[in-house]
Parts: C-alpha cells; sequence; structure tokens
C-alpha cells in the first residue's frame, strides 16, 4: 500500500481529499487538525502504519508496518443528517462488517463499536467530534482493522479475544486497498439512508449477542444485566432486565459481554 496504489484504486469513489502516510502517531490526531483547518467532507487521513494509534477508554491501538487498515475519515454533516449524528457508529460499524460479509465471512457487531469475526474483535472504531458551539462541525471517524495476522497484538496486550481478516478467511487476503475501497463504497451508500429505519434495521440485524443475557459495564457501579433486545431508533441499545422491564442503554463507554 502506498499513496500512488491507494489513489488510483479510490478515484472511482467521491471522496475528498486523501493524506497517505507512511508512519505517523495517530491517524485521528491529524485528521483532528485537518477537520479544524477546514478539510472537505470525506476527505481521508491513512497510515501504513500508527505509532500511538488510540482506541476507547484510553486504550491503545497497534497497527504495524504493513498489517491492517488505520484510517480516519472526516465527515462534514449536512442539516438533514444532524438529526441523526447518534448513527454514525452503525454507519461506520454496518460498512466495516460489509466488506467482511462482502469476502464470505460472517461479521458480528458488538455494540456500539467492534466488528467480531468468529466472535473475536476484527476491528474497532472510534469517533471524535469538533464541536462549533453547540454544534458538531465535523466529525472524524477513525477505523482500526486487522486485515494481516501480523496485526493482531501478542496476548499479554490483548483486553479480549482478537483475530484478523486472514485469519478468519480461507482463501487468499485481498490487497488492503482493495478492502478500504469496499469499505468507504459502503459507508457513501449508506451514508444517503441515514435517517432511514432501513439502516438502524441493517445494523440490528448484526448486532452480536442479540437474544443473549448480556451484561453492560458502565464503568462505576454494578453492572447492568438483561436480555439483549436490539436498538432504538437512535442506535442506543435496548435490554429487557429480570424483571421484564425494558432498559435503554444510551451513552457511556459500555462493553457488552456474555454473563457467565
Ligand atoms: C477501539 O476499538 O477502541 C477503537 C480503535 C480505533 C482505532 C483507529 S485506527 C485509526 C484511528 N486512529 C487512531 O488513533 N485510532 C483510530
Amino acid at each position: 500500500m502506498n499513496e500512488h496504489s491507494l489513489k488510483k484504486k479510490l478515484s472511482k469513489l467521491d471522496i475528498g481529499n486523501l493524506r497517505y502516510f507512511d508512519s505517523i502517531g495517530s491517524t485521528n490526531d491529524e485528521a483532528l487538525a485537518w477537520a479544524a483547518a477546514g478539510a472537505q467532507d470525506l476527505s481521508i487521513v491513512i497510515a501504513n502504519e500508527q505509532t500511538q494509534g488510540r482506541g476507547r477508554l484510553d486504550r491503545k491501538w497497534f497497527t504495524p508496518k504493513g498489517s491492517g487498515l488505520a484510517f480516519s475519515l472526516i465527515l462534514r454533516p449536512s442539516a438533514a443528517l444532524r438529526p441523526y449524528l447518534s448513527r454514525t457508529v452503525g454507519l461506520a460499524a454496518l460498512s466495516i462488517a460489509e466488506s467482511c460479509s462482502g469476502l464470505g465471512l460472517a461479521p458480528r457487531i458488538k455494540w456500539p463499536n467492534d466488528i467480531l469475526l468468529n466472535g473475536k474483535k476484527t476491528a474497532g472504531i472510534l469517533i471524535e467530534n469538533i464541536w462549533s458551539g453547540d454544534d458538531v462541525d465535523s466529525l472524524v471517524i477513525g477505523m482500526g482493522i486487522n486485515v494481516y495476522k501480523s496485526s493482531v497484538p501478542p496476548a499479554e496486550l490483548l483486553q479480549s479475544p482478537t483475530t484478523s481478516i486472514e485469519d478468519a478467511l480461507e482463501k487468499k487476503t485481498p490487497a488492503r486497498e482493495e478492502i478500504l475501497f469496499n469499505i468507504l463504497s459502503a459507508l457513501i451508500r449508506w451514508r444517503e439512508h441515514i435517517g432511514t429505519d432501513k439502516l438502524v434495521k441493517a445494523w440490528e440485524e448484526i448486532l452480536a449477542f442479540r437474544g443473549e443475557q448480556v451484561q453492560i459495564h458502565t464503568g462505576t457501579g454494578d453492572p447492568t444485566t438483561g436480555e439483549l433486545l436490539g436498538l432504538e431508533s437512535d442506535g442506543s441499545l435496548r435490554l429487557r432486565d429480570a424483571h421484564d422491564k425494558s432498559i435503554i442503554i444510551r451513552f457511556g463507554d459500555i462493553s457488552v459481554r456474555p454473563s457467565a
């Protein structure tokens, strides 16, 4: 993967500008600065290696050279899209998941931001906003995808079982440019539907742990336990507790785990 091969592959897509780095600290940091300086909608920062990759909950995200996809997409939402910004994580997750389905895999979305293959984490999403007063001026969607086996960190650094597309595939792994093209095509297509139930339905259909008892950890206090029912229209998670009461999980740094 290099700047030339990327630009060639992505030339048919209606994206903004592209900044390629052979090595960078974090593509999200670069994209946030670029967005603040006025980058066009759908501009992309992508790197062959990240040395300070960031995940949610202050976690690190590893992208050794040549091993995976680490990129950040800048979105400048139109007024029509603003009411649906809480669905952006679903838009991103669905796009990664569809690129995996296109390879014959069966991805699941572990709410809110992980993509699983064979029950193991393959990709994560980190969304950061730039505000203009009370409005979101732009969003940076950071996506990290473990493409080759070399992207999976050593076991002692893992928070949860992790895999790569190469591990899950029984055939040759496509080039990273190809996978990126498929993710961006899906995202551009799905963004047209961000205000429709169709997007939430498609997102809900591949939600991991549906119908199972799960625990929601918010970082403080005891976890909330219940049956994972699905999604609300804003992308919040809906559970049913032991008293048959509906519980909506809206915000926060939440992870979902099957209960023991
Ligand atoms: C997570 O699983 O917690 C989210 C991981 C997000 C990683 C991506 S890689 C590209 C972008 N740049 C970063 O520093 N982080 C995101």
